[in-house]
C-alpha cells in the first residue's frame, strides 16, 4: 500500500510542467488563480499556492493598506509558497490608497502582483525596484503590447469568454491567444474559459505558457464563499451568463438572475441615456451579500461561460492534480497517437 502511495506521488511530481511562467514565478504548475472581488482571500490564495499554482489575494477587497497587510500575513501563515496580490485600477471619484497598498505589498515581500484595469505604468517603477514580478491582465493584443512596452514581466490574456470584464472587443480566446503569441515577446497565460487539463493543453498549443482561472476556482471547497455561490456555478450552463453595462463601456459578464434581468430591462428602456446611478441597486455593494451571505438574487456578480464545464466542488489540491494528470494523458497518449 505504502509503495503504491509512493509511486503515485512520484507520478504526480513528474506531471510538473516547466514553462516560462513556472520559471518566472517559481511555481510547480502553470496555473494561476486570478484576483476575484470578495473571493480572493488568504484561504483560497494559500490553497492554490500550496497545490503548486499561484494563488492571488484581491487587494481592493481588503480596501485599506492595514487590512491588506493583515491578509498577506494570514496567507503567509497558511503557505510558504509564492503568492500574488491583485491590484485592480478602476476609474473612481474616491480612488483607493494605491500607493499605501503597494507599500504594504513591497514591505511584506510579496513576489508577484497581478494588475488589471487601467494602465499600471504609474505604479510599475516602485514594484519593479522592489524586485516584484508584474503580470497585467489584458483583453486585447494592443493592451498586451502596451503592458510589454511599460515593463510588465508577463500578461494574462483575457478572452471574451471570461467572467468579469472582457473589454469591448469581443474576441474569443481561439483568436486572441494565437494573435497574442504572434506579437508578444514576454510570456502570457490564457485567461477566460479555462477549467481543466483540456483547457491547459489547448492554451499551450495556442502559444500560452500557462492558464489563469477565476470561475472554476470559486467552485472549490477552499473558496471562502457561501455554498450557494458554488452550487449556482455547478448548476449553470454555458448559456447562463449575460453581458451588462455595455453602453457604459464597462462591460461585465455576470451570471443571470432576477437582478440582472431587472438591470437589462433598464438598459433596454434607457438605451444610450443609461447612467451608472440608474443601475446602482443591482451592482453597487452587492458582492458581500452574494459571496458571504449567499443571497443569490442580491445583484449582478461576475461569472464566466466556463460555468458550463464546472460540475463538481473539489478541493483546490484535487482540482490542480486532476488538471495536471489530464494534461499529461492528453499530451502523452491522445496527441502522441495521432
Ligand atoms: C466573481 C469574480 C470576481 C472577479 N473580480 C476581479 C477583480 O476584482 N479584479 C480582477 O482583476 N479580475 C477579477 N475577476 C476576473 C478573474 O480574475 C479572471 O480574470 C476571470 O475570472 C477569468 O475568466 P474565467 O472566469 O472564465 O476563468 C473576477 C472574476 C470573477 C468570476
Amino acid at each position: 500500500m505504502k509503495i503504491f502511495m509512493k509511486i503515485g506521488l512520484i507520478l504526480i511530481k513528474e506531471k510538473r510542467m516547466k514553462t516560462k511562467i513556472t520559471e518566472l514565478f517559481g511555481i510547480e504548475h502553470p496555473i494561476i488563480q486570478g484576483g476575484m472581488h470578495h473571493v480572493g482571500f488568504a484561504e483560497l490564495a494559500a490553497a492554490v499556492s500550496n497545490a503548486g499554482g499561484l494563488g492571488t489575494i484581491t487587494g481592493l477587497t481588503q480596501g485599506t493598506p492595514e487590512k491588506l497587510a493583515n491578509e498577506i500575513a494570514r496567507c503567509k501563515e497558511m503557505t510558504d509558497k509564492p503568492f500574488a496580490v491583485n491590484l485592480t485600477f478602476l476609474p473612481s471619484l474616491t480612488p483607493p490608497d494605491y500607493p499605501g497598498l503597494i507599500k504594504e505589498i513591497i514591505d511584506a515581500g510579496v513576489p508577484v502582483v497581478e494588475t488589471a484595469g487601467r494602465n499600471p505604468a504609474e505604479y510599475l517603477p516602485a514594484l519593479k525596484e522592489a524586485g516584484i514580478k508584474v503580470i497585467h491582465k489584458c483583453t486585447s493584443v494592443r493592451h498586451s503590447l502596451k503592458a510589454q512596452d511599460i515593463g510588465c514581466d508577463a500578461v494574462s490574456v483575457d478572452g471574451f469568454e471570461c467572467g468579469g470584464h472582457p473589454g469591448e472587443d469581443d474576441i474569443p480566446n481561439f483568436i486572441l491567444l494565437p494573435r497574442a503569441a504572434d506579437e508578444l515577446e514576454i510570456p502570457f497565460v490564457a485567461s477566460g474559459g479555462m477549467a481543466d487539463g483540456r483547457s491547459l493543453v489547448g492554451a499551450m498549443a495556442l502559444g500560452a505558457e500557462g492558464m489563469n482561472m477565476g470561475t472554476r476556482f470559486i467552485a472549490t471547497q477552499d473558496a471562502p464563499v457561501h455554498q450557494n455561490v458554488k452550487e449556482a456555478i455547478v448548476n449553470a450552463s454555458e448559456l447562463d451568463t449575460r453581458l451588462v453595462m455595455r453602453s457604459l463601456r464597462n462591460t461585465e459578464r455576470v451570471l443571470n438572475n432576477e437582478a440582472v434581468e431587472r438591470l437589462m430591462e433598464k438598459e433596454k428602456a434607457l438605451g444610450a441615456d443609461l447612467k451608472f446611478e440608474d443601475i446602482i441597486d443591482e451592482v453597487a455593494g452587492v458582492y458581500p451579500k452574494i459571496m458571504h451571505e449567499g443571497t443569490m438574487e442580491a445583484g449582478a456578480w461576475s461569472c464566466g461561460m466556463v460555468a458550463g464545464l464546472v460540475n463538481d466542488i473539489p478541493t483546490v489540491q484535487d482540482l490542480i492534480d486532476k488538471i495536471m494528470s489530464q494534461a499529461d494523458v492528453i499530451i502523452n497518449s491522445r496527441l502522441k497517437n495521432f
